[in-house]
């Protein structure tokens, strides 16, 4: 098992290295330590925890030209290529299936231990000061304005029509990172996604009070 992690491992750093929206490969490592961490106090299959936080982002749609469905196989198949078995493979193909956030109104449906796990840590990456850099980074890869008082925010009811918005940067805020505080699964990680809410909110406090001077 530790050969197929550090088979995993040098093929996702390479993977990630050119990136500049966000998913990294420093993101990749961020999620893995904190899904490990979290496996420390939740409990759960620690290989699987670990492979799946390494390969969660492999083809994500923002990563991959728009394909939404591919990043589960995708996992799945690097886990094959690289010598594990089809248990193994179909199981982290499931969990990176499951973790991503698909809208505000799209129930998750994560099905196990591991993938909550997995799911709170590259959650709890999106937000606090770490995420709203990556947010910003994101934004500005894309062209998107900083923030626009006229354009508000949209709740979401599909994966397709969340995937395909294009707003201002602030808009991503109130569609998907203020949410993700009360769609944390384990203790640990609402503890750690308390605080870096409330910091976002505090951001949020000065960067109106400072577009407006009353
Ligand atoms: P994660 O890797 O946490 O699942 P995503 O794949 O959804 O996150 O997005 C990667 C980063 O880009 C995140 O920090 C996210 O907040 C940011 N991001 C995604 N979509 C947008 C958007 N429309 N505007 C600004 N930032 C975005
Ligand atoms: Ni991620």
């Amino acid at each position: 098992m530790n050969e197929l992690i550090n088979a995993v491992t040098a093929f996702i750093e390479r993977h990630h290295s050119e990136d500049a929206t966000g998913h990294d490969w420093h993101h990749i490592r961020r999620v893995t330590d904190m899904a490990l961490f979290l496996q420390t106090k939740e409990g759960g299959d620690r290989n699987i925890i670990h492979l799946a936080a390494l390969l969660h982002d492999v083809s994500d749609h923002k990563l991959n030209g728009g394909i939404l469905d591919i990043n589960g196989k995708t996992a799945s198949n690097v886990i094959l290529d690289l010598g594990g078995d089809f248990d193994l493979a179909n199981k982290i193909g499931q969990i990176v299936n499951e973790i991503s956030f698909k809208g505000a109104l799209v129930e998750d449906n994560v099905t196990s231990l591991e993938s909550k796990i997995v799911q709170d840590a590259d959650r709890l990456d999106a937000i606090g000061a770490i995420g709203i850099a990556r947010t910003f980074a994101f934004g500005g890869n894309h062209n998107q304005a900083i923030y626009d008082p006229e354009i508000t925010p949209t709740n979401h009811s599909t994966f397709e029509e969340y995937a395909q918005s294009r707003s201002h940067t602030i808009n991503h805020f109130y569609e998907k990172l203020l949410l993700l505080k009360d769609r944390l699964h384990t203790t640990e990680a609402k503890r750690i996604g308390k605080e870096r809410h409330d910091f976002m909110v505090s951001f949020l406090e000065q960067f109106y009070s400072e577009w407006s001077i009353k």
